[in-house]
């Protein structure tokens, strides 16, 4: 396994993304929707990093299956944790933006549910893999085209509890 992006690397930047948000929404009502379960760790920290008041709501979704490097078709989404989002300022907030299939489908429902804006945030973006035309408003870093697991990331639900990210070789080590 080898660290592409260190620990030290992702908390400075973490600070950085939550001093831009905090900017942004000052004097809104902001709501987080982050979507589980990769983007706990960073959720957990960013929160912290965005000093004014706001409320946080939860996704779990899923699109890869197990022990597994490419999304399957069928994208799970578990809508039970989401506030109620209408005439809320909303950042979608997401570990890793790959195809683009999951945020795409998430802000659009919640534009459709009323939201008075959605803006998405996310710690990785994965270049060369996008298929849904969605471009998110805070990125914390962009990385090429490898599977990643570490601060939230999982293989086969391992790996979340790394301080790092990581690439992982093809034999999942
Ligand atoms: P889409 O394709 O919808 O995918 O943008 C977003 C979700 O896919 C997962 N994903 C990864 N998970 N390492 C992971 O551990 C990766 O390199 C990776 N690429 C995509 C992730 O759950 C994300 O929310």
């Amino acid at each position: 396994m080898e660290i592409l992006i260190s620990e030290e690397a992702i908390r400075a930047r973490v600070v950085e993304l939550g001093r831009a948000i905090e900017d942004e929404y000052r004097d809104r009502q902001l709501t987080i929707v982050a979507v589980l379960t990769g983007s706990l760790v960073f959720l957990a920290d960013l929160m912290r990093q965005i000093r004014i008041p706001h409320r946080v709501g939860l996704y779990l979704a899923s699109s890869y299956a197990g022990a597994v490097t490419e999304p399957g078709p069928e994208l799970r989404i578990d809508r039970r944790f989401q506030p109620d989002v209408a005439g809320r300022d909303v950042l979608l907030l997401d570990d890793i933006l790959d195809t683009g299939r999951t945020l795409g489908t998430l802000a659009t429902g919640l534009r459709e549910q009323g939201a008075a804006s959605v803006r998405v945030a996310v710690l990785l973006r994965k270049l060369g893999r996008q298929v849904v035309p969605i471009e998110p408003d805070y990125v914390g870093f962009e990385i090429p085209d490898a599977f990643v697991v570490g601060y939230g990331l999982d293989f086969d639900d391992d790996y979340r509890h790394l301080p790092y990210i990581a690439v992982l070789d093809g034999r999942g080590q």
